[in-house]
Parts: C-alpha cells; sequence; structure tokens
C-alpha cells in the first residue's frame, strides 16, 4: 500500500470540509478524484500533500505516519504534487525550476546532477528548447509543462496533479494525458488527479475514480461504472456525467 487515509477529517469553523474519509491508492494507480463544487476535493489534496494537518484520523505513505509531516518532508519521501496556478521562480530559468524539484524531492541531488535530471524531463515534455528562457516568459500551456516536468524530476512515487488540465484546449488535454500514462508506467507512479470539469479526460486516464460529495466519499470504483452510477449522477443535479 502506497497511500492510506484513515478516517480523515478537517474542519473549517463549523464546516466540515473533509469528513471522515478513508482512501487506500497502491503503486502505479491512476485515480481520479471528482465532486462538485465544494465537496472538499482541494482540502483532500492539501490534507495529502500537508498543507493542512487533519482535526482528525491519520494519513500513511508506505506504512509509515505521515499525519503530521509539513509538505517538504513529504516530498522527499516520494510525495509530489502540481499546483492549479503554478508559482514558479519568474527569473530563474525553466531548467533551474525543474532542477530545483529534482533537489528537493526523492531525487535528492547536487546541482549538476539536478540540471541533467531537469533536462531529461524537459524533453520528455517537450520543452527542452525552452530551457534557458527565464520562466516568467512562458505561455500558461508552457507553464503547465513545466510545472509537470518539475513534479516529475522529484521522482515521486505519487504524483497529484491539481487540475493540470485546466484552461487547455482539447488537443494539449489528449497530448498530456498520453504523456502521462507513459511516465506512469515507465517509471510505475501512482497518479491521483482532480479533474473539476472535465469528466471525459478522467475517463481517458483513470482507472478508478473516487466521487465526493459534502466532504465525504459518495462512491469509487471503476472509471465509468462510477461516473454513470445514478447517485452520481443525482450530486451533478441530474445531468449525465460522461
Ligand atoms: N481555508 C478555508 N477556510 C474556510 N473554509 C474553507 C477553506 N477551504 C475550503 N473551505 C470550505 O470547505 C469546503 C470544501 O472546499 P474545497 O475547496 O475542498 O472543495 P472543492 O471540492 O475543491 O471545490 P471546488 O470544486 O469549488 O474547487 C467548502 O465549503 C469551502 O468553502
Ligand atoms: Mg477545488
Amino acid at each position: 500500500m502506497l497511500l492510506k487515509l484513515e478516517n480523515v477529517t478537517k474542519r473549517f469553523g463549523g464546516l466540515v470540509a473533509v469528513d471522515r474519509m478513508n482512501l487506500e491508492v497502491e503503486m502505479g494507480e491512476a485515480i481520479g478524484i471528482v465532486g462538485p463544487n465544494g465537496s472538499g476535493k482541494t482540502t483532500l489534496y492539501n490534507l495529502i500533500s500537508g498543507v493542512y494537518m487533519p482535526d482528525e484520523g491519520r494519513i500513511f505513505f508506505e506504512g509509515r505516519n505521515i499525519t503530521n509531516l509539513p509538505p517538504h518532508k513529504r516530498a522527499p519521501l516520494g510525495l509530489a504534487r502540481t499546483f492549479q496556478i503554478p508559482r514558479p521562480f519568474g527569473s530563474a530559468t525553466v531548467r533551474e525550476n525543474v532542477a530545483i524539484g529534482a533537489m528537493f524531492g526523492r531525487a535528492n541531488a547536487g546541482v549538476d546532477e539536478a540540471m541533467n535530471i531537469a533536462d531529461e524531463y524537459l524533453r520528455m515534455v517537450g520543452i527542452y528548447d525552452l530551457r534557458n528562457k527565464e520562466a516568467k516568459f512562458l505561455t500558461p500551456l508552457e507553464k503547465k509543462l513545466m510545472e509537470l516536468a518539475r513534479a516529475l524530476a522529484m521522482k515521486p512515487k505519487l504524483l497529484l496533479l491539481d487540475e493540470l488540465l485546466a484552461g487547455m484546449n482539447p488537443q494539449d488535454i489528449g497530448k498530456i494525458i498520453e504523456l502521462i500514462k507513459k511516465v506512469k508506467e515507465e517509471e510505475n507512479i501512482a497518479v491521483i488527479s482532480m479533474v473539476e470539469h472535465l469528466m471525459h479526460a478522467i475517463t481517458k486516464f483513470a482507472e478508478r475514480v473516487v466521487v465526493m460529495h459534502q466532504g465525504k466519499k459518495l462512491i469509487e470504483g471503476p472509471t465509468l461504472e462510477v461516473l454513470n452510477h445514478p447517485k452520481v449522477v443525482e450530486v451533478y443535479l441530474g445531468k449525465k456525467v460522461v
């Protein structure tokens, strides 16, 4: 078992944003988290990555209790995330930004090695030619690709993708999904991806889907089966999900 959440709860004042959530993730699995607005997806991500500590419950990574570890101590264990709004070091180059991932993640590399790892992943995501550009000059799509390369350079065992595909055109979405599938297979990385409004994308990518509703897990199971389940259609206001 790679990741395990046991009865994890997070409250904001009187509001229970994540309510006794249980989740198990195996090595190499691709999981999609979906749910209507306010259902607790982002909060769940923040709990897994260590931005928030749970009020109750426990989180294990490879059997180790990481419930109270801060994010910078989770990353070297093999837990990487992308941010919905990438915040690169604007005046550093693309290559340097990605190398930072290699230095602080599980790769735990020195500067020269980190630069080489950066080059490897910049090639993989297709922005190697931009490596010497200052990050602030990248387009939004290029920034997302750099963000993906940075996360991969950390050599994660678990990659959390936060709305990586939001705002992209269908062609780019297709490209990135293929890319993530390829890396996931090659490096046996488990991926949890949160996709709010791109259900079709999730059917192409996730083997299993977890649907959240009012902070709780409504249902989980094989992607298409779950997305077509009457309970799920109901929380999405009667609309067919896919
Ligand atoms: N820092 C915070 N302080 C107070 N309330 C919060 C905070 N973060 C989230 N919430 C509340 O917790 C609930 C879950 O929010 P969360 O952002 O996790 O949902 P979500 O599923 O990601 O929603 P969306 O689809 O809109 O992004 C919401 O009611 C939200 O208003
Ligand atoms: Mg959210």
